[in-house]
């Protein structure tokens, strides 16, 4: 069901210092910063040749990600996103096996402009998964 790995997102406290850390140490090539209010993140892209890292500064008070920052100071891995065809239809297989999607169940447009849902880390080997219709 699942297809290609669309990217991995990494939480960071300075996002102009992980920008810099990406493009300038490791030479990756990064988009400019995006903000995303609706999801309470700022994101910088870093593309790289077989997917993408999603680097993730929190943006407003309620942030999603502002917790796991308070628990993860300098930073770390939140989430794997993979690809998938038919979102809807990934969603009701899994919750006919007895995952569980996180929120109203309902998809919401990503940073990609796609319809992206997120399923419970405990249900994943203790990793927050992020859906994305490709
Ligand atoms: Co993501």
């Amino acid at each position: 069901m699942i297809g290609k790995l669309n990217h991995v997102a990494i939480v960071v406290p300075d996002l102009a210092t992980a920008a810099t850390l990406y493009s300038d140490t490791l030479g990756a090539s990064i988009s400019r910063p995006i903000p995303l209010p609706e999801h309470g993140v700022t994101t910088i892209f870093v593309e790289l040749e077989n997917t993408k890292i999603e680097l993730l500064e929190p943006l407003g008070d309620s942030s999603p990600i502002a917790k796991f920052l308070a628990d993860n100071p300098t930073g770390g891995m939140h989430h794997l996103c993979y690809e998938v065809d038919d979102i809807l239809k990934a969603r009701d297989k899994l919750i006919a096996c007895g995952s569980r999607v996180l929120g109203d169940g309902k998809p919401k447009n990503g940073a990609h402009g796609k319809p992206v849902l997120f399923l419970h880390p405990k249900d994943f080997c203790g990793t927050l998964i992020e859906l994305e219709q490709t």
